[in-house]
């Protein structure tokens, strides 16, 4: 009995980390995602989600992060922290033939990274 609680306590965080990412999509990401809009990759649409997973979790992440085309920074929710972002991210990409953790503090350093580098790109182009 103990030693299930217990095993119920560690598994607890990841299956809330999992149901926060669903519910961002829900309310912000699935606008778009549901049905395509603007060419958005369809949630679970395997063809389009499988080049864009192969970017790997930090870059995709950051890129859709930062925004990218029709794609709106922060999914066009501006106080989205990238925590929630990211959480949605895997929601999504899980849906679509891919398998990424939820993220941990590495990953998530990995993604502020990439952000970092999207965000200077993006200005050193704007400067020209
Ligand atoms: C206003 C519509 C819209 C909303 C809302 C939206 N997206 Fe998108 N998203 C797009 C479009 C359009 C693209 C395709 C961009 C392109 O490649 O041209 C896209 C692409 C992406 C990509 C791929 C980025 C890449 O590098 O190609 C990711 C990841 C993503 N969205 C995540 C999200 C998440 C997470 C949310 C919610 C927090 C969200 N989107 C909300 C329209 C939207």
């Amino acid at each position: 009995m103990k030693l299930q609680l217990l095993l119920l306590l560690a598994a607890a965080p990841a299956v809330a980390l999992a149901q926060a990412g669903e519910a961002t999509y829900k309310s912000v990401c699935a606008s778009c995602h549901a049905s395509g809009v603007a060419n958005a990759p369809k949630l679970g649409d395997q063809k389009k989600w499988g080049p864009l997973i192969r970017e790997g979790q930090a870059v995709l992440t950051a890129h859709g992060y930062v925004g990218i085309r029709g794609m709106p920074a922060k999914g066009g929710k501006p106080d989205l922290g990238v925590e929630d972002f990211a959480d949605a991210v895997v929601f999504m990409v899980n849906q679509s033939g891919g398998k990424w953790p939820s993220p941990d503090a590495k990953i998530l350093a990995a993604i502020r990274i990439e952000i970092e580098k999207r965000e200077k790109a993006i200005a050193a182009k704007a400067k020209k």
